[in-house]
């Protein structure tokens, strides 16, 4: 068994307009890197090397002209289209193929994940062979997103999609393991009163198993999902500061390809030349002193 990665990086971008009238959400920059560099670098994070990346058809010879095959990295990249954005649960419908009946793991093209322990609780999420696992984070403006309840024993009483009254604080973020019998159950769905097929619905369909559990990121974490004008320059205003700082770089692929074992140290530096004369390749090279 080995768990497959989805980044799901279609989508109008509304939100974002006019930024997002003639490029796709996924490829703007957040500081120094296209977005979609930091959902990948999640699943990286998480061991996840064969990933299907699903894109508006538009869109989709840039991403391949950013990603290529992914041999840069050792990792393996499929690309998909999504014709409309007909929810985040559609993924599973075009990645039917892809999987094959093997564990996924599901990421919003537009999440931003960050913080000690990460690595640690994706690969606890990924050794999870039954069920689903998801992701939740405290928010101040809940009814903005899938919002989890919890009974004392810290079980899943319900989600429920933006509702008007939230029964907590607790937002699902765009992070989602499942087993093998996602496929199935997704075919399960029906569009719902806006047309798409909902994510929650399918995280209550493992909830009724009582095969859902939630990895809840405490305050030491930064997850944000870039879809709005401020969220996106606050986005890169956390990554500038934190780099800064550190001298680290934050979500780079070739830095975590390395850190994995998946390139060797003469592709990691090859890698540097072809970042050129900027402060990611030095970084870069900080990982081979
Ligand atoms: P949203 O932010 O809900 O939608 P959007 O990106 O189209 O933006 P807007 O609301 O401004 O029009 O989507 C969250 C992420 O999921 C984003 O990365 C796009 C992706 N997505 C799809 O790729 N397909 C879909 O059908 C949906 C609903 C979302």
């Amino acid at each position: 068994m080995s768990r497959k990665g989805i980044i799901l990086a279609g989508g109008a971008g509304t939100r974002l307009h006019p930024l997002t009238m003639v490029t796709s959400k996924q490829l703007l920059p957040v500081y120094d890197k296209p977005m979609i560099y930091y959902p990948l670098s999640a699943l990286m994070l998480a061991g996840i090397s064969d990933i299907l990346i699903i894109t508006t058809p538009q869109d989709q010879a840039a991403f391949k002209h950013l990603l290529g095959t992914g041999r840069q990295w050792n990792v393996k990249f499929d690309y998909a289209e999504q014709p409309e954005p007909n929810g985040i649960a559609q993924a599973f419908v075009i990645a039917a193929d892809f999987l094959r009946s093997e564990p996924s793991c599901l990421i919003l093209g537009d999440n931003i994940l960050y913080g000690h322990g990460l690595p640690d609780a994706l690969h606890r999420a990924g050794a999870r062979d039954r069920g689903a696992t998801i992701f939740s984070y405290w928010v101040d403006d809940p009814q903005r997103y899938g919002v989890i309840e919890f009974n004392p024993n810290d079980e899943v009483l319900s989600i429920e999609e933006k509702p008007q009254n939230p029964k907590s604080n607790w937002a699902a973020i765009g992070v989602y393991f499942y087993d093998e019998e996602v496929t199935d159950l997704v075919k399960q769905l029906a569009p719902s009163a806006r047309g798409e097929l909902e994510i929650t619905d399918l995280n209550v369909l493992y909830m009724r198993k009582r095969q859902l559990k939630v990895e809840r990121l405490g305050r030491g974490f930064a997850w944000f999902d870039a879809g709005t004008h401020d969220s996106l320059l606050e986005a890169g205003e956390f990554v500038r500061v934190l780099q800064h700082r550190q001298g680290q770089l934050v979500c780079a692929p070739d830095e975590i390809a390395f850190h994995n074992g998946w390139i060797s140290a003469a592709e990691l530096k090859e890698l540097a030349a072809k970042a050129g004369k900027t402060q990611y390749a030095r970084r870069l090279l900080d990982n081979l002193r």
